[in-house]
């Protein structure tokens, strides 16, 4: 009896020393892949990217994960990618659930610009420092950002990956392409090799993607250490888009289109609150055969009304990029545009090394296009174009999207 105690002891000091071994090798190990990252950022000359940043040491996220008995996680790496995409129509699905309505912008993009992603990355930098440049929740540190707020970062470990996804943004497809990197599968399903494979439902379950917010639980409170490693020895990437832009194709894929639960939870509010209905249909088909939708102006009353961001945060579709993504307290190595979705993703592919075996899924037909923001705002009164433009102003200003004068003025 007296001898185990010391016994338990010693035990426990040693697992502590342990773990700081490990925290210790990590660090330094992140230190060093953190010049390759931030050599990253001149533009490389083509060919394969350093890989030796890549691959997350193995033997160490095993080891924590033994220790600490959290599940593991490590599938097989998936074969190759076989068969090329399919063309511009895209899966059954798409069309039926009228899928980003993306359309390939007609004619090629031009090509990009040599230094473009440093002078995104540097832009963004440079007003993140800029003190006389102010949002909300801009000047908080890493640590204090709370967890259910790092669920839209998407990571994976065998690439040494982490995606930020941006709703309205490509997100559909990019994160199809993280589970073929990351090689979850359904069920006992085999990794999936093609991301058009890859059905929406199972995309866009969060059980299918490990995210920063579900860290907690599987590292306790070594789980922000384990993030800031990851931040640092990663490649990390998101993708945005115009802001108003991006506002009318959320109105366009939620309202125009028949969602159950997008009307449920916020077309009824709306149209009580802003279009003098008291009791609107319970259903959207029985709204949308009586002719009745909320208009766009409803949905920008809507963003404007201090009362809906007092009852719950906007939701992810019309959420700021900047408070989805953090860009100023996680430094991004790659900010990709929809604009330049088919150069910037096969840039990106090439930089993260998986070109060769990874297409990007190719765009869709009908797109919102920014050629038809003044037509959908036309509707809106200018004070409240403007307000909305200070809403969002932030992600106008921090991924160089020029501010729309000629719909901010009569
Ligand atoms: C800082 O931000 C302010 C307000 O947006 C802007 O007027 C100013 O030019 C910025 N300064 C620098 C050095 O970028
Ligand atoms: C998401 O996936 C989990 C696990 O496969 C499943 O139990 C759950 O029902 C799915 N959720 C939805 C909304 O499909
Ligand atoms: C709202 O609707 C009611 C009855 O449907 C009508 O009497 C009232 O004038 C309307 N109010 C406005 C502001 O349109
Ligand atoms: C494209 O979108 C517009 C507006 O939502 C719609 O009226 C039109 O039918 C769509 N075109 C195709 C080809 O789907």
């Amino acid at each position: 009896m007296a001898k185990a105690r010391p016994f338990r002891l010693w035990l426990a000091l040693g697992s502590v020393v342990m773990i700081l071994l490990i925290i210790v090798y990590w660090d330094s190990v992140g230190t060093a892949h953190w010049y390759l990252h931030t050599a990253l950022s001149p533009p490389r000359p083509p060919g394969p990217p350093p890989s030796a940043g890549r691959a997350f040491p193995a033997e160490v996220d095993e080891f924590l994960e033994k220790l600490l008995g959290a599940p593991k996680r490590r599938p097989e790496p998936p074969p190759a990618s076989g068969r090329p995409p399919p063309g511009p129509e895209g899966g059954p699905e798409e069309s039926v659930r009228g899928y980003d309505w993306s359309s390939r912008a007609p004619g090629p993009e031009p090509g990009p610009e040599p230094d473009e992603q440093a002078a995104r990355r540097s832009l963004l930098r440079d007003f993140c420092a800029n003190a006389s440049f102010a949002f909300p929740a801009k000047e908080r540190s890493f640590d204090d950002i709370p967890n259910y707020e790092l669920n839209h970062l998407i990571v994976d470990d065998r690439h040494g990956v982490i995606y930020c996804y941006v709703p309205k943004a490509a997100c559909t497809n990019w994160k199809r392409v993280m589970i073929v990197l990351s090689g979850s599968r359904r069920g006992g399903g085999a990794p999936y090799r093609d991301p058009l494979a890859i059905p929406r439902e199972f995309v866009h379950n969060s059980s299918t993607h490990l995210t920063f917010s579900k860290f907690w639980r599987r590292y306790g409170k070594l789980s922000r250490h384990l993030m800031k490693v990851k931040l640092k020895k990663y490649t990390k990437f998101l993708f945005v888009r115009d802001p108003f832009v991006r506002l009318i194709s959320a109105f366009r894929s939620k309202f125009q289109l028949e969602n159950e639960e997008f009307y449920r939870k916020f077309a009824v509010p709306m149209l009580r609150a802003y279009a003098n209905r008291t009791s609107p249909p319970a259903s959207v088909r029985e709204a949308f055969g009586a002719g009745l939708r909320v208009s766009f102006a409803n949905f920008i009353q809507y963003l404007l009304d201090p009362r809906t961001e007092r009852r719950a945060p906007f939701n992810e579709h019309w959420r700021q990029v900047h408070r989805l993504c953090h860009p100023c307290q996680i430094e991004y190595d790659f900010v990709g545009k929809l604009e330049t979705l088919d150069r910037d993703a096969a840039q990106l592919l090439r930089l993260l090394g998986v070109d060769r075996r990874l297409h990007f899924p190719p765009s869709y037909r009908n797109r919102t296009a920014s050629s038809w923001e003044e037509g959908w705002f036309a509707q809106i009164p200018l004070a409240w174009r403007q307000q909305l433009y200070k809403l969002y102003e932030a992600d106008f200003v921090l991924f160089g999207y020029p501010k729309p004068e000629s719909l901010l003025r009569d």
